[in-house]
């Protein structure tokens, strides 16, 4: 079929595609952990939730109208300064270069003004008449900003010519399908022209630029700037490099010396959180080259951002300051926030300062930063970033107070630009319960209409805009734009796909909104492999109980925290994932060649084995409490085994490997010492955080954990192994377990890994397809005679009582049967744990529990349509893969 048959001009139909969106679904779930660093939001009181979400809102297009009457003025300023049409053709036509360099010449690229499309942002694709020679452009794409042209690039890539984007590390862009030049497909002669609903396309999130970007050179980020022009994105937070603005602002205006701000700033893996005020000091002091060097990438990244039309916003003041600002201004009204998860309360990294914004150093704090900035980067696009509140409850409730603090922190921004406009997260109003309508009110009304955006962050799961009678009259986003806002990228590329294409879809579409809601429920990663126990295994349920993992008795320090943190839960069935991987597999000889087909594979033979260590994992607790060293020692050893097998899966594709992240640290240090500093950031950020005790691992342990090849086998396995060490030398002394022994050789490996230098490959290795089939019929493959002789080990080995194995029957052919009885079973169904707004009041935490029901029952549905027949099944991976592996 040509894609161009599917496309239709303006009217885009796109429930034409639902199916394969749906059956989408299905492997993006899957997908959805990998480098997803663990959800913040199930830990109380955690000051900055931010959780991979992806979403949007539909908002009727009648209510829509107001917001962006709100903001008309700020959009007529930006369109007055953006850069000139010429500019922007030009860094499009870049962006065409590097991605498809053969094809340079067959596209014409066009800025046009919003006249030419109804006042509103859009690209128009059309045929060039004639051509004589192949070197002539065969088709013009015409945009209101270079972000427009290169969309409309991405658009007629997508559905003219069957192409993917994608980031390298997921698979890379699958251009195989365009053809050569002179023979690209015509559009219909009308032309397709697609209109921007709404004017803005948000990115990102605070911790994005520590969990993803902490590493990158200019190089990776001009890829990202491409990747986002091509999905559209023309608001990004542009946060890289304020630390350098901060170190001018503070020496320069504030009489600070270097060492006044070297325990402000956290190293360079946690700069993210040091902003944010939960931490500082943490990792660094930073080296003047890592200032003046990220300075420098940051200037690049502007340039290019309004080159292609960009709006970026930049960083504003939000009260962080320095503790030397308290001896240099001592009458400064300065208050000590609170402990965020240091474990010995260490002032050196905890308890970071905050300028009451009632203050007037805050105005003149803010105002010197904005001006730094335009000072150094030469012009703005008059949207800041400020989040305050998300960090710090004000003081007192009163409304004037809020009022006040609103008024200030917007004073600030404004002092220092004019026409300044203030963005900020919404995330505040749906966790904190100080925030209740006169004080959400206040600080929406302290700044005038139209100056103030709000991001609905939580909008997927509990969207403010509904009961806040949308932000009082403020303007949002999603009303004003659709947004992606995620912890950490390069995973899932059909979802950033999909929400990408939702800035240039005009109805209302149910797959897509179910889709949404279905991967906000995402797998949080709390499999066993990567995010260890740390408890006494007598306190370990192993009970199949369908709410709680671990039970673990009141009055004990971690209770709060095991609660909500480390229940896992899974809202799918692993019965039809394990279904899903062997249709995967058995699709594999026609479609391996594929990098992205590779991708899915790794990723889904992971999902689907890290869910079988988690049981495992309970067999040998189950075992252990029966006093059964045979047992123990038999299933401890296989799941240290699977451990190693995982990391050798893992290690087959290029996307889970610990060797890029740390080389990519590395190669950011100007010399032996800073090398040492920035790996080991790069190596604590992913294990443990925080001044542990040797008996006390920090609370922030496996926080932003990663299934990568190199840390299963180094790290995780390891330590798995020095807790079945324990535990049989429990049973074989007859002695209680030596939880204190255990941590303390756990923490210090731990410490040792981080300090270790030994290098990581940064190339795959080995044959996807080969081990995935290899480990799906050692773990999984219950017609396969051989493992049918391992569940029978296994059986004696658990003196006859039921294993894993039998438990499943994971056959194919009895696979509705599984469907139901696994379905609801605890280690399908991981409770939902209550995130805590949630957990505070029963009847939301209903209405989330039947949001869940009716994801699940798309989930299921979704699911039916795969199996309805192997065959459609095995039909829909080949064609999703097939024309990424064809020829020209
Ligand atoms: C800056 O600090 C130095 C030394 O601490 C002090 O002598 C000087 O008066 C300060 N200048 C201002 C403008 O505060
Ligand atoms: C599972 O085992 C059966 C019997 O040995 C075999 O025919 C089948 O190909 C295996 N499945 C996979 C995906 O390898
Ligand atoms: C697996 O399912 C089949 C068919 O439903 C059933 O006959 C068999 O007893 C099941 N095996 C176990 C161990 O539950
Ligand atoms: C819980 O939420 C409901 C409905 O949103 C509300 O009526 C009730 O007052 C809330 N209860 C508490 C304790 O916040």
């Amino acid at each position: 079929m040509s894609a161009g048959q599917k496309n239709k001009t303006k009217n885009l139909s796109v429930t034409e595609e639902a199916p394969s969106i749906i059956q989408n679904l299905f492997f993006s779930i899957s997908s959805f952990s990998v480098t997803t660093s663990h959800s913040h939001k199930s830990i109380m009181n955690l000051p900055f939730p931010a959780i991979f979400i992806i979403f949007i809102i539909s908002i009727p297009s009648s209510i829509a109208g107001a917001g962006v009457d709100a903001i008309s003025r700020l959009i007529e300023t930006q369109d007055r300064e953006r850069t000139p049409p010429s500019v922007q053709e030009a860094a499009a036509r870049g962006v065409l270069l590097r991605l498809l360099p053969s094809l340079s010449s067959s596209f014409h690229f066009r800025i046009i003004s919003k006249k030419q499309c109804d006042g509103e942002y859009c690209f128009v694709i059309k045929n060039l008449p004639s051509f004589a020679t192949q070197k002539d452009p065969q088709i013009l794409i015409e945009g209101t900003t270079g972000v427009d042209i290169v969309s409309g690039l991405h658009w007629y890539l997508k559905h003219w010519c069957g192409s993917h984007i994608s980031w390298d590390k997921t698979g890379g862009s699958q251009l195989f399908s365009v053809p050569n030049a002179g023979f690209l497909p015509r559009v219909h002669s009308g032309g397709v022209s697609v209109q921007r609903p709404i004017p803005w396309s948000y990115y990102q999130n605070a911790v994005t630029s520590s969990y993803s970007f902490a590493w990158w050179d200019w190089e990776r980020w001009e890829k990202e700037i491409d990747w986002m022009a091509l999905q559209g994105v023309n608001l990004p937070l542009a946060f890289t490099g304020q630390e350098a603005i901060w170190q001018k602002v503070f020496q320069e205006k504030f009489n600070m010396s270097t060492s006044d701000l070297d325990d402000f700033f956290g190293g360079p893996a946690f700069l993210a959180w040091s902003r944010m005020g939960n931490l500082h000091g943490w990792g660094g002091p930073l080296p003047q080259s890592w200032f003046d060097n990220q300075l420098i990438l940051q200037k690049k990244i502007l340039a290019r951002m309004y080159e292609l039309g960009m709006t970026p916003v930049l960083p504003a003041f939000s009260g962080n300051v320095p503790a030397a600002l308290k001896y240099i201004f001592p009458s400064a009204k300065i208050t000590r926030l609170g402990n965020w998860f240091s474990v010995k309360n260490d002032l050196k990294w905890c308890c970071t300062y905050l300028l009451d914004a009632t203050d007037s150093l805050f105005i003149e704090i803010g105002k010197a930063f904005i001006e730094k900035q335009l000072q150094e980067y030469g012009r703005t696009s008059h949207i800041y970033n400020c989040d305050t509140f998300d960090e710090n409850t004000p003081p007192i409730d009163d409304p004037e107070y809020i009022s006040s603090l609103g008024a200030a922190i917007f004073k600030g921004m404004q002092s220092g630009d004019d026409d300044a406009v203030w963005l900020m997260q919404g995330w505040l109003f749906s966790y904190d319960p100080f925030w209740r309508p006169p004080q959400m009110k206040a600080l929406l009304h302290s700044v005038p209409v139209g100056k103030l955006v709000v991001l609905d962050l939580f909008a997927e799961v509990k969207p403010i805009w509904v009961t806040s009678e949308q932000f009082y009259g403020v303007p949002y986003i999603w009303k004003v734009g659709v947004g992606m806002s995620m912890e950490g990228i390069e995973q899932n590329p059909i979802v950033y796909d999909l929400m990408s294409e939702m800035a240039f879809q005009h109805k209302k579409i149910d797959v897509k909104v179910k889709l949404e809601n279905l991967l906000s429920e995402e797998d949080k990663n709390r499999d066993v492999i990567v995010a260890f126990p740390e408890v006494d295994p007598s306190l370990i349920s192993e009970q199949h109980d369908q709410s709680h993992h671990y039970d673990i008795p009141s009055g004990i320090f971690i209770k709060e925290t095991i609660d909500t943190f480390d229940r896992p839960h899974l809202w799918y069935s692993t019965s039809e994932v394990i279904y899903a991987l062997e249709l995967f597999i058995t699709s594999g000889d026609e479609l391996s060649r594929s990098k992205t087909y590779r991708y899915d594979l790794v990723d889904l033979t992971r999902q689907v084995l890290a869910k079988y260590a988690n049981e495992l994992f309970f067999k040998v607790i189950e075992a252990y409490k029966s006093h059964d060293v045979h047992g123990t020692t038999f299933l401890s050893q296989r799941f240290l085994d699977l451990v190693e097998d995982l990391d050798t899966l893992l290690a087959c594709h290029d996307g889970f490997l610990l060797g890029p992240w740390l080389e990519s640290a590395k190669k950011l240090a100007q010399n032996e010492e800073q090398e040492r500093q920035f790996e080991w950031n790069a190596r604590t950020q992913i294990t443990m955080w925080f001044d542990n005790t040797k008996e006390e691992a920090s609370l922030l342990r496996d926080y932003g954990n990663k299934y990568w090849s190199g840390l299963l086998h180094d790290y995780y396995g390891p330590r798995a192994a020095i807790y079945f060490k324990y535990l049989r030398e429990s049973l074989e002394k007859g002695k209680d377990f030596k939880l204190i022994e255990w941590r303390r050789e756990w923490i210090k490996l731990t410490n040792e890994w981080q300090k270790s230098r030994n290098i990581f490959p940064v190339e795959s290795k080995g044959d996807a397809l080969i081990t995935s089939r290899w480990l799906f019929n050692k773990y999984l493959n219950f017609t396969n005679p051989e493992t049918k002789l391992i569940q029978e080990r296994f059986q004696r080995a658990t003196n006859g009582k039921t294993s894993f194995l039998a438990d499943a029957n994971f056959s194919i052919l009895n696979h509705n049967n599984i469907m139901a009885s696994y379905g609801s079973s605890w280690a399908d169904q991981w409770d939902n744990g209550p995130d805590p707004v949630s957990a505070s009041n029963e009847s939301k935490k209903k209405s989330n529990n039947n949001a869940l029901g009716k994801t699940k029952a798309v989930a299921s549905n979704g699911v039916k349509k795969l199996k309805e027949g192997t065959s459609v099944g095995l039909h829909w991976i080949k064609t999703k893969y097939h024309k990424t592996t064809q020829k020209h």
